[in-house]
């Protein structure tokens, strides 16, 4: 290519890449008195900005010429219409779990770090809560369970509660009180335009309240949610982890599906598989979780046609709720929350096991790991059973999500050691496709939002009833007609 040529698709590229522009020089001075007296500007070169700017991955990650910290909800407006006037790309950060490999268009522009809103107390009769926007779900395990309460978040205790929330959010109450989104009664939310309303059922606000469960990312920033939360009735979980060679890989998927027809309202389980070398270089071994809420003997009578298989090793043990992500890897200091290499998910939620297609799955992770060494040390495949009874007691019209049916999310969890490599990205990309495609088999394409990529449709992400779809498109041409917040889970505005 000739040297003009080459500028010209440069500037193509610039001018096509949403996003790009520079955070104004005199931001602090223009924007700084305008907020709190708690709230922080800070730029790369002020120390505390690495801490602020961690996500769990750094693949396909936004940058950021600035974060603003707001300490109130109207700390939230000025920085949002700061940015629109200034025609600064914003972006609401709190956990900064989001593997959403679209992120990387957000390039230079303002994060808006959430972390510092963090209400949380009983609303009257103690049925609800107030809680914040930034509260992560540590927070909310522990500050509840200290009132005597629980309610559903995600298990992962380093990620947020309003990210899951708004695309469904998936954890161990699931089967008894629903997805964490079916809790959510109301919200404070600042949109797209920097206005701030209060979100209910009333009539004039029902519709975004029906687009902020499941779809919530495109539609503002919560600064604060009105949430559904429980007596704690029984404190204890026990759990058993159960390890097994890959020679297993079929009978533990039968086994699983069997055990789906009865699966109780209190059991989740999970599986891993883990590249171990010390028993096998190239076939991960399976790793099986089961949680229970109540006493290890009734877990034992659950589990046993899973330990009739066979593990190599196994753990049990009990805790209470609020600590159970300790033994699972996923409280804060686990191996689950700590900072991961670039990292891609290909996720399916799958109405039950394709047992050829799981075995599919299994044997391209194996030549993938052959293909690939890179590849064997980090990566790992999560297969999620919870259980689903309160999820599917919802009508799926009710609320945006638009997965009800779908008991199953699977999903490769791709990454190698190191700094970002297009070889090994590019390796990571091909591979995962061919294990969902296995794990789809011949079923519906449906993806969580929360663990999608960004090359995914949005009925693939949002559910595939045409009414579904072209009431979530009118919502976001009324709420966020720029596109502002299309960074995550976008939904093409019409
Ligand atoms: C280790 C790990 C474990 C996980 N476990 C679970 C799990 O158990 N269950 C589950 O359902 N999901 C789980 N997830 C997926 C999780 O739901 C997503 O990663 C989610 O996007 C994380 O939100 P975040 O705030 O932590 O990340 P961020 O990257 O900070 O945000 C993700 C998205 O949420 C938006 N967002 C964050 N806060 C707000 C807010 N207050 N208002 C509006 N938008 C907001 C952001 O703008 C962005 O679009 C897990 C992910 C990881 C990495
Ligand atoms: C807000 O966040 C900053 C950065 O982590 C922290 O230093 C500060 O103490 C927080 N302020 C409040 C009021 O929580
Ligand atoms: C949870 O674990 C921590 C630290 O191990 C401990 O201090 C705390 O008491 C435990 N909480 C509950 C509810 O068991
Ligand atoms: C990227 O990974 C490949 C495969 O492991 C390796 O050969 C190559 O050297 C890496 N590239 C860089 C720039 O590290
Ligand atoms: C912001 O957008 C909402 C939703 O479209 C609209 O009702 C409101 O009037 C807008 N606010 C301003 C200040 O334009």
């Amino acid at each position: 290519m000739t040297a003009t040529l080459v500028f010209l698709v440069a500037l193509l590229v610039s001018l096509c890449t949403p996003g790009r522009t520079s955070v104004p020089p005199n931001i602090q001075q223009e924007l700084g008195p305008r907020l709190s007296s708690g709230a922080l500007v800070v730029f790369p070169s002020t120390p505390g900005f690495a801490a602020l700017n961690d996500r769990w991955t750094d693949g396909g990650r936004p940058t950021y010429g600035v974060i603003i910290v707001p300490a109130t909800e109207r700390d939230v407006v000025e920085a949002v219409q700061y940015a629109n006037a200034h025609g600064v790309p914003f972006f609401a950060t709190t956990g900064g779990h989001g593997t959403w490999w679209g992120l990387a268009a957000l390039q230079d522009g303002m994060a808006i770090w959430l972390r510092n809103l963090t209400t949380l107390e009983l609303v009257g009769d103690g049925t609800t809560a107030r809680l914040g926007g930034g509260l992560r779900g540590t927070d909310v395990i522990h500050g509840l369970w200290a009132l005597g309460k629980q309610t559903t978040t995600g298990v992962c205790t380093c990620a947020s509660l309003a990210g899951p929330a708004l695309g469904g959010g998936h954890g161990y109450l699931q089967g008894l009180h629903g997805l964490a989104l079916d809790q959510i009664v109301g919200a404070r939310v600042v949109l797209a335009n920097g206005s701030l309303i209060s979100v209910t059922s009333r009539k004039e606000t029902a519709d975004l309240l029906w687009a902020l469960k499941g779809a919530g990312h495109n539609f503002g920033i919560v600064t604060e949610f009105t949430y559904k939360v429980y007596d704690v009735v029984k404190p204890n979980w026990a759990y058993e982890f159960l390890s097994f060679t890959g020679d297993k890989v079929d009978d533990i998927y039968r086994v699983s599906r069997a055990m789906m027809a009865y699966q109780p309202q209190e059991a989740v389980q999970w599986s891993q598989w883990v590249v171990d070398p010390q028993t096998d270089p190239v076939r991960p071994i399976i790793v099986y979780s089961l949680f229970y809420n109540g006493p290890p003997e009734e877990l034992a009578s659950y589990s046993k046609p899973l330990v009739d298989i066979g593990p190599f090793a196994s753990v049990s043990g009990s805790s209470p709720y609020a600590n159970l992500s300790q033994p699972a890897g996923l409280d804060l200091d686990g191996p689950g929350c700590q900072d991961q290499g670039p990292l891609q998910m290909f996720p399916t939620d799958v109405e039950t096991y394709d047992l050829p297609g799981m075995r599919t799955f299994y044997e391209t992770f194996v030549d993938m790991v052959r293909a690939e060494p890179a590849l064997a040390a980090g990566s790992y495949s999560l297969i999620e059973q919870l259980s689903t009874q309160a999820v599917r007691a919802v009508p799926a019209e009710t609320t945006a999500y638009g997965h009800r049916k779908q008991k199953l999310l699977i999903s490769p969890v791709l990454t190698y050691a190191g700094s970002d490599n297009t070889t090994l990205n590019a390796a990571i990309a091909q591979w995962g496709e061919k294990m969902r495609s296995a794990v789809f088999a011949n079923m519906e394409r449906h993806t969580y939002v929360n663990y999608a990529r960004g090359t995914e449709t949005d009925e693939e992400l949002y559910g595939h009833e045409k009414w579904r779809i072209a009431k979530l498109k009118k919502l976001k041409k009324v709420y966020d007609p720029h596109n502002k917040f299309g960074y995550f889970g976008g939904i093409a505005v019409p």
